[in-house]
């Protein structure tokens, strides 16, 4: 047997569709707290999380994500920030300067970022919720910034929706070991062969999920997806003051 907590990892599949059950504010309040315990580059804890309860503001988030509905009707809506500005205001305590804001700190608050999020995530799923990240956020940025409010040197990530779920979607198969753990080197040839066995696996999913209507292998959704690259982070990101050195 294995702890618990495996369980709820191995369990993990996107919920988009919830009750409206709210989360109670205690069971919250513990899943940021478990999200602020996650590890941080240096103590730097270089992340915002903002907790969007304002339906209006929802409505307008779920437009500017790509019309994704569950945006608006989950019971909690967090949209998760790189935060460099909070860092730069203690560092000026006792430092006289501009923050630089270099490549290295775009990865650190990102990291920091994601790693607090993910431990969110799985704080909700261990007690019974669901959740689901929200990327399309990234859709249109400079207008989710503006309606959030966030200063220079904060950029959001992504958004989760949170809640009790409402449906109960398959886990969705992940890629073979041997694909993603090589021993002391790069292995290509692991990679070619993984790519192959997991069509099949996504495929056979796929068919699964959608009673036999959709037949489309895991390099089909690839070649789909990195035809329709998100070209604006760049330049919207050096906006907000990052990637500056
Ligand atoms: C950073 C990030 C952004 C995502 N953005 C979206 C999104 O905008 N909409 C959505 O429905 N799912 C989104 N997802 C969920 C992924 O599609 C999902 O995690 C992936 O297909 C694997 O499925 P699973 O989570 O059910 O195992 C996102 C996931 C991550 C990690």
């Amino acid at each position: 047997m294995w702890p618990e907590t495996i369980d709820v990892l191995l369990n993990h599949r996107s919920i988009r569709k919830f009750k409206s059950t709210p989360i109670p504010q205690p069971a919250l309040a513990k899943i940021i707290e478990a999200a602020q315990q996650a590890s941080t580059s240096s103590s730097m804890q270089c992340f915002t999380v903002i907790n969007v309860s304002d339906q209006d503001k929802r409505k307008k988030l779920a437009e500017l994500s790509g019309n994704q509905a569950y945006i608006e009707e989950c019971p909690v809506f967090l949209v998760w920030c790189a935060d460099l500005y909070r860092y730069e205001q203690a560092a000026k305590l006792h430092y006289e300067g501009e923050l630089t804001s270099t490549v290295e700190n775009f990865i650190v608050a990102t990291v920091d970022t994601a790693l607090a999020a993910q431990n969110a995530a799985i704080a909700a799923e261990s007690l019974g919720y669901g959740i689901v990240y929200i990327g399309g956020i990234r859709n249109n940025p400079q207008e989710v910034s503006a309606l959030l409010g966030l200063p220079s040197h904060v950029y959001p990530v992504f958004g989760m929706c949170m809640g009790e779920p409402d449906q109960a979607p398959l886990t969705r198969p992940r890629l073979p070991q041997q694909a993603i753990l090589h021993e002391n080197s790069y292995d290509q040839e692991a990679v070619e062969s993984g790519i192959q066995q997991y069509d099949g696996t996504i495929r056979q999913y796929m068919l699964e999920r959608s009673e036999g209507k959709l037949n489309t292998s895991w390099s089909e959704s690839m070649a789909a997806k990195i035809n329709h690259p998100r070209l604006h982070m760049g330049d919207f990101l050096r906006s907000k003051g990052f990637l500056q050195k």
